[in-house]
């Protein structure tokens, strides 16, 4: 078993990572002084595959557990839902003194994250996510939120969780296609990190295959730089840097999201967002050839290339180049650094955008 400890003082944490390490969860709540009166939030395929196993281990040690079982897909991350698991905490006479578990891929951990960070104003949460992207990524540093009809992730706080725990043994149960979303976000570490970059160059294959051991290895190094981060800028107040670095591939990303209506996954976005953003930047002369070719090549090995032709291309070059002029890019200068970059001209970026095929 890894252990990871983010810093953050009083919200400090543990990262703990695994597999087949579900059974040692309660005891390490327990140890972490977190409420006994549990309520597991998860979606309803995560429930069928799993849930019963860890209720079971959470009453065994004498926890109190409420199953809150939602809908699958990226629609829960709504006001909605999260007022519906609200409900059903005040019908069970939840309290300030109970605690959220969630249960699942990134959608379950950030609309109970949410929840979480605003029930009674605020109650403990432990992350227990199952599906790659959310061991990788979305469990750890806080970030939670809801969607509004107008714009993903509008509404939402920070709130760190009490206990990330990741046990691999989950991810034997995913579909292919969220082995891929889950590597869209590890691939954006190879581009922050050398030596991250050196193993997926290696390991790509059996990553994509669902390796168990090169998934622990590559989960377990994409964890440690991204907990580095979260020490460094919890909030993402450090301009043009800190936390925001982990924004590469997802200017492109978010806006492919949102006008395919979320037909494309979230780190299914993100691969076209990498490709994408890697070839404006290597347009306007901000990327290291060399380096560029490398990351292109590491790209091009994962088999995703989806016909996004029903996205209104228009559209979304135009979104872009507001999101360029206002936010910007977050771009690779070489692999190991990268930069936030606000003045990459109108023209390029329609003129890359028309032309890129995923
Ligand atoms: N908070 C953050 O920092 C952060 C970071 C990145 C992404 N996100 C968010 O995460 C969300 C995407 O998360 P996701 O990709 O995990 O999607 P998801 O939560 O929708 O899960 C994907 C699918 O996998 C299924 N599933 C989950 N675990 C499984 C298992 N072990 N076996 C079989 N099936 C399983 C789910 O039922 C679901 O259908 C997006 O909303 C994105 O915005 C948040
Ligand atoms: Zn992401």
């Amino acid at each position: 078993m890894n252990m990871i400890r983010v810093q953050l003082g009083e919200r400090s944490y543990p990262i703990t990572l695994g597999t087949g390490i579900l059974p040692a969860l309660p005891g390490l709540a327990a140890r972490l002084g977190i409420p006994r009166q549990i309520a597991v939030v998860t979606d309803t395929r995560v429930a069928a595959l799993h849930v019963r196993r860890l209720s079971a281990l959470l009453r065994k040690e004498g926890c109190e557990v409420l199953e809150i079982v939602i809908a699958r897909g990226e629609r829960q991350k709504s006001l909605a839902c999260a007022n519906r698991i609200i409900t059903r905490l005040l019908e069970s006479h939840y309290s300030r003194r109970s605690a959220l578990f969630a249960f699942g891929g990134g959608v379950v951990g950030d609309v109970t994250g949410f929840v979480a960070a605003t029930f009674r104003r605020g109650i403990p949460l432990v992350q227990v996510p199952t599906t790659l992207l959310a061991q990788v990524e979305s469990s750890i540093g806080g970030k939670t939120a809801v969607n509004h009809p107008l714009s993903k992730n509008a509404i939402g706080a920070y709130h760190q969780p009490s206990l990330v725990f990741s046990d691999t043994e989950f991810l034997a149960t995913l579909p292919k296609r969220e082995i891929i979303s889950g590597v869209g976000e590890i691939l954006k570490y190879g581009m922050l990190d050398r030596g991250i970059f050196a193993y997926l160059d290696r390991h790509i294959a059996a990553i994509l295959a669902g390796d168990p051991s090169a998934l622990r290895e590559i989960i377990l190094r994409c964890n440690r730089v991204k907990a580095k981060l979260i020490q460094d800028d919890e909030r993402e107040e450090r301009a043009g840097g800190g936390r925001a670095v982990l924004n590469l591939g997802h200017t492109v990303g978010h806006a492919l999201e949102d006008l395919s209506r979320y037909r494309l996954r979230h780190g299914e976005a993100v691969v076209l967002g990498l490709r994408w953003e890697l070839r404006l930047a290597l347009a306007a002369g901000l990327t290291d050839k060399a380096d560029g070719a490398l990351f292109d090549d590491l790209l091009g090995r994962v088999p995703y290339h989806p016909s996004i032709g029903f996205i209104p291309r228009d559209r979304l070059v135009e979104r872009l180049v507001a999101l360029g002029a206002s936010g910007g890019f977050v771009v690779p200068r070489k692999i190991g650094k990268v930069i936030v970059a606000r003045d990459i001209p109108p023209s390029l970026i329609r003129s890359v955008s028309r032309a890129f095929r995923p």
